[in-house]
């Protein structure tokens, strides 16, 4: 099977590539400038070069607070780029999975989101990705729009790395603790997205599409995340770093975060018998690659 993945270096395209060795499989990603989501007229053959069984659009403007300052960009690459992609998708004939967020959600609903929630985006970010995917679900109707939250990873930019780095210099850190989510390992969503790519293409039941969600078991604040990782970093090298839980109020940002952002993931479960395993152990496993030296640290 040939999976054609946008992006260059993102953490989830990073992730692809990697759980792709060594399985029966040819996964290319296609990147700027060869293929730029700002620029349709390169989708389309840069695609048909490749011509891919599927595609995972997993390239975005992800930069949720710079956003709020450039909503032309953000809405550029996540509305009308991903739109362009399913176009292209529809015109080769083949299933396109599009990620998208958590943040299309306000945040007020006291338990986590299913796939039927009202959707009311409280940033430029979410926003942009929600408009993604009604226009990816408009362009074909051969889609996954596979929503997940709080990603991390060895590779790209991330809040595990921040945390890291935090711990190099100080031994307090102040965490925001009233904002609830799913951490998601990008290495274990990798694997969850190649097994639903196997079944999409091998199955035309429109059961399979549509809208998923898809995030790491378990729910934590920041505060929790944050903490977690310490302890790993503490069993690994000796070193403390304790965490002071604060408020969203006193952490102010460009962009608001909605306050929930858990995700219920049991569709995901029902229809094609995946999950992505709990958080802590995921965490741990990447907290230990990065401190070992085995992930992408300069970034
Ligand atoms: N990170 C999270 O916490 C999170 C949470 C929920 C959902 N998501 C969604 O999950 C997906 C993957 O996220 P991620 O964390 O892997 O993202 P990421 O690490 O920030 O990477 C973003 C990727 O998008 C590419 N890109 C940006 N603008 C582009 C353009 N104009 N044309 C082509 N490529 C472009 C970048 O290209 P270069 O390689 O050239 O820089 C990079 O490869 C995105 O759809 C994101 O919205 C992420």
């Amino acid at each position: 099977m040939r999976i054609a993945v946008t992006g260059t270096t993102g953490q989830v395209t990073c992730a692809l590539r990697e759980a792709g060795k060594g399985a029966d499989l040819d996964i290319f990603h296609l990147g700027r400038p060869d293929l730029d989501l700002t620029r349709p007229d390169t989708l389309l053959p840069a695609l048909k070069a490749l011509a891919p069984h599927i595609l995972v659009s997993a390239a975005a403007y992800t930069a949720v607070d710079r956003a709020e300052s450039e909503p032309e960009l953000a809405f550029a690459v996540n509305a009308t780029g991903a739109g362009a992609l399913a176009q292209a998708a529809a015109v080769l004939g083949v299933p396109i999975i599009h990620l998208s967020t958590d943040y299309v959600f306000d945040g007020t609903k006291p338990s986590p989101y299913a796939e039927t929630d009202p959707t009311g985006p409280v940033s430029v970010y979410g926003a942009s990705k929600l408009e993604g995917e009604r226009r990816v679900a408009a362009a074909t109707a051969d889609h996954v729009i596979l929503r997940t939250a709080w990603v991390y990873s060895t590779f790209g930019n991330n809040f595990v790395k921040t945390m890291l780095r935090l711990g190099e210099t100080r031994s307090l850190v102040d965490i925001v603790a009233d904002q609830s989510g799913c951490p998601s390992s990008a290495h274990d969503l990798a694997k969850v997205i190649i097994a639903m790519a196997e079944k999409l293409c091998g199955d035309k039941d429109p059961a399979l599409r549509g809208i998923f969600h898809v995030a790491g078991s378990g729910e934590a604040s920041w505060a929790q995340f944050a903490q977690a990782i310490f302890a790993t970093l503490e069993a690994r090298t000796g070193k403390t770093v304790s965490v002071r839980p604060i408020s969203t109020a006193q952490y102010p940002t460009a962009a608001r975060r909605p306050e929930n952002s858990r995700l219920d993931c049991q569709k995901l479960e029902r229809l094609y018998g995946l999950r992505m395993p709990d958080w802590h152990g995921s965490t741990e496993t990447v907290v230990k690659a990065l401190i070992d030296g085995r992930g992408d640290k300069t970034q």
